[in-house]
Formats: structure tokens, C-alpha cells, sequence
């Protein structure tokens, strides 16, 4: 299962290497019992000017990493939200189990990988977010995180 979830991943990667980039520009959250390495994100042609990655509307859009966590992880949960001066609000609709995306359990201290295949819907809001990607342990809270800039067109 890991060996195919990084084959998936791989050609993903290789499919949408026209305009996939690695995002060098993003930052861990204070808190965060991670690391988080080759992040790439699809569409980001942006990113090769070190800008935010800019998302059109009605489309399907990927968020690709690898981690490894100071924690693991039998019932991991994940979310992602777009964090503003006043509060922070639901960023797209994803399911909250976390084994949709990487595989499980979590193990603490190894590189895992992780994939959101995302769709922005029509009407979403074409504005600046500053997306906070998370997950964490259901058990020990213990969480991976961290922001990156986008902007949907
Ligand atoms: C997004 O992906 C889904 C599933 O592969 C596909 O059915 C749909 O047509 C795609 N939407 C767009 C706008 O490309």
C-alpha cells in the first residue's frame, strides 16, 4: 500500500509536471511535531517567481508533500483553513480522515507521503488565503502543520 500510494504519487507528479512546481515558499506552524519537504503544488507556475500559486475556480487542483512526524498516528484527522486577521474559517470541503491522503497508521520518525486531490468550486471567491494545511493524531492532539500562500482567480 505505501509502495503504491508513492507510485500514485510519483505519477501524478510526472503527469502534472507542466505546471506543478515545488513550492519553496511556506512556512511550519509554531507548534508543529513535523517536517515537511518537497511540496508540490498543481497547478503553480507561480511558484518558479516565488509567488503564490494562483487557482482558477471550477477546477481540479493537488497539494503533494512529503513528512515525517515526531508522532504517530492510527486515527490521524486532517483539515485545511484559510486563516485570516479574525478568525480562521474551513478552506474547501475535505473529508476529515486523514487515511484518504497519506497512508495509514502514521508512523512516528519515517518519511510518509501525502496527496489532496482538490476541486475549487464555481463561485468559491476569488481572493488572497493564506491556507493552513494540518493534521494531527486523534489521540495525542500532537499536529504537523504549516501555511502557504494562494490566490484563487
Ligand atoms: C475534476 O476531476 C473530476 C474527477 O476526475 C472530473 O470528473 C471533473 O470533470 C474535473 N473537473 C474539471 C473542471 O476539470
Amino acid at each position: 500500500m505505501a509502495i503504491l500510494l508513492r507510485l500514485i504519487v510519483v505519477l501524478l507528479m510526472l503527469a502534472n509536471a507542466v505546471n506543478s512546481e515545488e513550492v519553496i515558499d511556506y512556512r511550519m506552524c509554531p507548534d508543529t511535531a513535523c517536517l515537511v519537504y518537497d511540496l508540490y503544488v498543481h497547478p503553480c507556475p507561480e511558484a518558479l517567481h516565488n509567488q503564490p500559486c494562483e487557482w482558477k475556480e471550477n477546477s481540479n487542483t493537488s497539494i503533494a508533500f512529503k513528512y515525517n512526524p515526531d508522532f504517530g498516528a492510527n486515527i490521524p484527522l486532517t483539515q485545511l483553513t484559510s486563516v485570516t486577521i479574525f478568525m480562521d474559517l474551513p478552506f474547501l470541503d475535505i473529508d476529515m480522515n486523514a487515511c484518504l491522503y497519506t497512508h495509514c497508521p502514521i508512523k512516528k520518525d519515517t518519511e510518509q507521503y501525502w496527496f489532496y486531490n482538490l476541486f475549487v468550486p464555481k463561485n468559491y471567491g476569488k481572493t488572497f488565503y493564506t491556507v493552513k494545511v494540518e493534521f494531527w493524531d486523534s489521540v495525542s492532539y500532537q499536529t504537523c502543520c504549516f501555511f502557504f500562500a494562494l490566490k484563487i482567480v
